[in-house]
């Protein structure tokens, strides 16, 4: 464990909270607390690890279509979470951040969003990113219109900025400031991405655990981080 490699970014999908209730006669809301739960021990954990970005997937844009009764269960779940994760960042020097379309969420819920990101931007640890009424095609369309109302903007001033690189496009993601995942997690055993960093995740090595997620932890994190280090990631060169 001494000489492994940590990826500098890191993307988990915490999947499996409906099945970990299920399988002890649970309700799915109980499933989502454990996973915050698991999601609140293992921030300060990936902090030590050296671990410098963590984005997490809490809440797709396809989310909405569950139940009213878990959806409801999952806004509470945020609320009570958001002030212990801020009690959290500033014990842990962690700094915040929501990827996403927060528009859509309570106007509570988006103030809270808010204080966390704006409390513990000063923050040098761990980067904690949430992805919270996240889609990844939903990322890029919001950037392609940020994108269409600055050449707009440009061609009132009489310029022109019709060249874009990749580059360049990834600066109107959500993501801006969040390097690629090196490494994205899924647990419970699905292979799909999701939807989730659908631009980002070009290059990233993915590991599937069948671990469902409440019961996912540092030993488990560092076991994908292994089976990272077993990769040999060459970017589509040889
Ligand atoms: C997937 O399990 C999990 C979710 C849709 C929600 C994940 C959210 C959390 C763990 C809370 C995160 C909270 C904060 C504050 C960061 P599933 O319900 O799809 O499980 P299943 O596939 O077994 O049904």
């Amino acid at each position: 464990m001494n000489d492994l490699h940590i990826p500098e970014s890191v993307a988990i999908i915490m999947d499996g909270n409906g099945r970990w209730a299920k399988k002890r006669g649970l309700p799915r809301t109980m499933g989502h607390k454990e996973g915050c739960k698991a999601i609140e021990a293992l921030v300060p954990e990936a902090g030590k690890l050296g671990i410098k970005y963590l984005t997490v997937y809490a809440f797709s844009t396809e989310n909405w279509k569950r139940s009213e009764e878990e959806v409801t269960g999952l806004m509470n779940l945020f609320r009570y979470y958001a002030m212990r994760l801020l009690k959290n960042a500033r014990e842990n020097n962690v700094r915040i951040r929501m990827i996403g379309d927060r528009s859509r969420f309570p106007k509570d819920i988006i103030d809270s969003i808010n204080k966390l990101e704006e409390e513990t931007r000063d923050n040098t640890g761990l980067n904690f990113v949430v992805a919270a009424n996240y889609g990844g095609r939903d990322e890029i369309r919001r950037a392609a219109m940020k994108y269409r109302d600055e050449v707009l903007r440009a061609k009132e001033l009489g310029t022109d900025i019709s060249e874009l690189s990749e580059a360049d496009f990834a600066k109107y993601l959500d993501t801006a400031e969040v390097p690629d995942p090196d490494l994205l997690i899924r647990t419970s055993g699905e292979l799909r991405l999701s939807n989730f960093l659908i631009w980002q995740c070009a290059y990233s090595e993915i590991v599937i655990t069948d671990t469902l997620w409440p019961d996912f932890n540092k030993d488990e994190l560092v076991k994908c981080i292994e089976e990272y280090n077993k990769r040999n990631r060459r970017f589509g060169g040889v």
